[in-house]
């Protein structure tokens, strides 16, 4: 490992990577480090590669693993529904397919008639600890909020929520780039756990389709392109239930605890969106700037390319540093500190740009805005549990960013006196 690749993964840079960042976007913006990948880092350079899948693919099934699996691996996937690319991993045209019959499911509208179901799961989670004055609220909140909102959407059974946890949870680990081999069995495990569970819930709805995300998926028809009029098949099926089910989970969990602490720690900033709720919309994008739950994705260059000055050969993987692009000064005067009235917070890339960007980008806005509106109205007070452990990034992890837990302490707000 090189002294870059070192950093990189190192606990005490992933608790706060961002002035190593700075130094990469200022003396190397582009570069390649001894593990192989390149580094982009500007935020220009990385909204150029994203927007360009002429020259740059997703297929990055290939980055995250260290030489060819294992064969108890591909026994566990053998028992499993294999891996296709619909997604995250696929480019045009099959992407494009996959991706207008997604889009469908997550139009603004749809969303919007979602919001009501949202604030009652966010007040029904309050409930049960509004009386205590304190919480975890990583647990205790953030998770339960986009875990539940998906289940309804999809149309899975609410009981069977802890197992979904585990799944979403096993499913994304991989990701961190940093899996022992027994830890990456245990994952295959639980993926194929979760194919089955859930390709038994597409055959339910075969015959017998309800008002929900999977009838609409089993039943779904592509509109073009060469599979025209064709249905997807189980392992198609499968693989965008699952992007359905993990991508959004942890990543608007960590949204959430992330957006909650800068508002602790900047009490001048919380007392106006306390007082002002139309400008939690602009703190929901400030925390996604500055805390980017998705710090990094590959690419895949398709040909020899140049990104920032800087020639790459084809076959190279080059890592899109989202989080680092986020606090890029040419973009972001300013670029480290937190300010929830930034008028250019929504230009932020965590969510991704080009074809891939986050077709649950307005979901989990959404039930952002709807977190804090109902955290931000029902107590006030907010702070840190002296008592209990302090907030701390641990999760080792190159691509995923956020805080295992949160504990804080808050006074009710008496509904019956309080302006909402
Ligand atoms: C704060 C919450 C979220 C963040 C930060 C986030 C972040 C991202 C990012 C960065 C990408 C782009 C990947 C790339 O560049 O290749 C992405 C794609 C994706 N996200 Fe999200 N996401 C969030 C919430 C959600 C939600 C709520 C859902 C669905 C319910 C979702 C489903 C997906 C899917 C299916 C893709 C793949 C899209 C494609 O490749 O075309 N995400 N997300």
């Amino acid at each position: 490992m090189s002294v870059t690749d070192e950093i990189l993964v190192s606990p005490d840079v992933l608790a706060c990577p961002y002035d190593f960042y700075r130094r990469i976007r200022e003396e190397a913006p582009v570069h390649q480090t001894p593990m192989g990948f390149w580094v982009v880092s500007r935020y220009d350079d990385v909204l150029s590669v994203v927007r360009d899948t002429e020259r740059f693919s997703s297929d990055m099934r290939n980055s995250f693993v260290s030489g060819p699996p294992s064969e108890e691996l591909r026994a566990i996937e053998a028992e499993g529904y294999g891996r296709v690319s619909t997604l995250l991993t696929a480019d045009p045209p099959v992407h494009t397919q996959f991706r207008a019959l997604v889009n469908k499911a997550f139009l603004p509208k749809r969303v919007a008639q979602l919001e009501e179901e949202i604030r009652t799961i966010a007040n029904d989670l309050v409930d049960a600890w509004i009386g205590r004055g304190r919480v975890e609220l990583v647990t205790e909140f953030a998770v339960g909020l986009p875990l539940t909102v998906i289940a309804d959407a999809l149309g899975v059974d609410r009981a069977d929520m802890p197992r979904f946890k585990k799944w979403s949870d096993d499913s994304v680990a991989p990701l961190s780039g940093l899996l022992t081999p027994e830890q990456q069995l245990e994952c295959a495990r639980s993926r194929v756990e979760m194919q089955h569970y859930m390709a038994e819930r597409c055959r339910e709805r075969e015959d017998d389709p309800r008002d929900d995300l999977l009838s609409d998926l089993v039943h779904a028809r592509f509109d073009s392109g060469d599979r025209a009029g064709e249905r997807l098949d189980m392992p198609e099926l499968l693989s965008v239930i699952e992007q359905l089910l993990v991508a959004g989970n942890e990543t608007t969990t960590k949204m959430i605890a992330a957006g909650m602490l800068l508002l602790i720690e900047h009490p001048e900033q919380m007392a106006a969106v306390a007082a002002d709720h139309s400008l939690i919309p602009g703190l929901v994008e400030e925390a996604l700037r500055l805390e980017s739950p998705v710090q990094m994705l590959p690419r895949v260059a398709k040909v020899d390319v140049e990104v920032g000055g800087v020639a790459i050969p084809a076959g190279s993987i080059l890592m899109m540093m989202y989080g680092c692009a986020n606090r890029d000064e040419a973009k972001y005067p300013t670029a480290d500190r937190f300010d929830a009235a930034r008028a250019n917070a929504r230009t932020n890339l965590a969510f991704g740009q080009g074809p891939h960007f986050c077709p649950g980008a307005a979901l989990a806005r959404s039930e952002g805005r709807i977190a804090f509106e109902t955290l931000l109205g029902r107590a006030t007070d907010w702070a840190i549990d002296t008592t209990a452990e302090q907030p701390t990034h641990r999760e080792l992890s190159m691509t995923l960013r956020g805080l295992s837990g949160l504990h804080l302490t808050f006074r009710e707000l008496d509904p019956a006196k309080e302006p909402s």
